[in-house]
């Protein structure tokens, strides 16, 4: 019979033009990695209640809590003391050992955990990273040093620590918050000692690299959101990519805010931020309230927006 051969002959062409077993997968909801912001832990009430909310509107959805330390006590503490460049080589081996996220995931960074997660997309991102969404977080970093909760005693000896000499290698080298101080009325003094958000913006220009804007432009979606009444961030236009501006004179101290679309960063685009944003790719949002009080009406539209995908 005809028909039969015929069928027979087509199958081991079908077989060689199979697709691989990636596109054989059913359908799967995009997994998710979340950063904890500053005092907190990988783990703690907040985070497991969040990731808690994230699987009642993403049923099945696979979260992983990056974690510099398992205990929680040392990872609330490695959020004040260690090398950042160090935490994030750690993050990124740490996440390419997760089979669930082989195939790449959304990222929800916390206050200082999203430009730490900005910072695994620049320097690896391999798995690579779909919709990155931080909260209040210090993209263009702090010009002051964070305002402590007056219990936390570990806010503060880290901000006294750092206050009183900021950008001296011994800080640059075990305070994470002088990793991100950036004080526009110093500003050769942070080129010269800063070896963390300096370079993941790129702000040298001879040591500029050029992988970080090529990552970085893979992104899908960069959402900043800004919290409207943060007091602790300052500036807190600094979720948006904004910073005072580098004052006339020296030990002058200008407030004006120069925002992300002025910033040299975004003009001569060091990072491939404006590319981002002239695709359409860069969402500025905001939510009320203080640093990191996350309303429902805050999160949750973009949780359902920019979590949760197919893949
Ligand atoms: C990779 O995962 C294995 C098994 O979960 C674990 O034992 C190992 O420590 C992990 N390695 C890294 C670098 O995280
Ligand atoms: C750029 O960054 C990548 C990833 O972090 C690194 O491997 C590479 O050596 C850097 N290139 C230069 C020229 O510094």
């Amino acid at each position: 019979m005809v028909l039969p051969l015929f069928l027979l002959a087509l199958i081991p062409i079908c077989a060689s033009a199979l697709p691989t077993q990636d596109v054989l997968r059913t359908p799967s909801t995009r997994p998710l990695v979340i950063w904890h912001g500053l005092g907190d832990s990988h783990s703690s009430p907040g985070m497991l209640e969040f990731q808690s909310l994230i699987k009642d509107i993403h049923p099945g959805i696979f979260i992983h809590s990056v974690f510099i330390d398992q205990d929680l006590k040392e990872d609330q503490r490695a959020g004040f003391y260690g090398n950042v460049d160090e935490q994030i080589d750690f993050v990124a081996l740490q996440l390419a050992n997760i089979t669930e996220l082989g195939h790449g995931f959304d990222a929800i960074g916390f206050s200082q955990g999203g430009q730490f997660l900005r910072a695994y997309v620049e320097r690896y991102n391999s798995p690579p990273i779909h919709n990155l969404v931080t909260f209040g977080s210090q993209h263009m970093g702090i010009a002051d040093l964070p305002l402590c909760k007056p219990y936390d005693v570990l806010c503060r000896l880290a901000g006294n620590a750092a206050r009183a000499g900021v950008y001296r290698p011994w800080a640059q080298e075990h305070l994470v918050q002088a990793q991100y101080f950036r004080d526009p009325a110093q500003l050769p003094a942070y080129l010269a000692s800063n070896h963390f958000l300096a370079s993941i913006n790129n702000e040298l220009p001879e040591a500029r690299n050029s992988s970080y804007a090529k990552r970085l432009t893979t992104l899908e979606h960069l959402v900043l959101v800004i919290f409207a009444q943060d007091k602790t961030v300052v500036p807190k236009e600094s979720a948006w990519f904004g910073s005072y501006a580098v004052p006339e004179d020296e030990d002058d101290e200008d407030d004006t805010i120069v925002p992300m679309k002025a910033q040299p960063l975004y003009e001569e685009d060091w990072i491939g931020l404006r590319q981002l944003d002239e695709r359409g790719a860069v969402v500025l949002d905001s939510c009320d309230g203080e640093h990191m009080q996350m309303t429902t009406d805050c999160w949750e539209p973009l949780v359902k927006l920019y979590v949760g995908g197919t893949m």
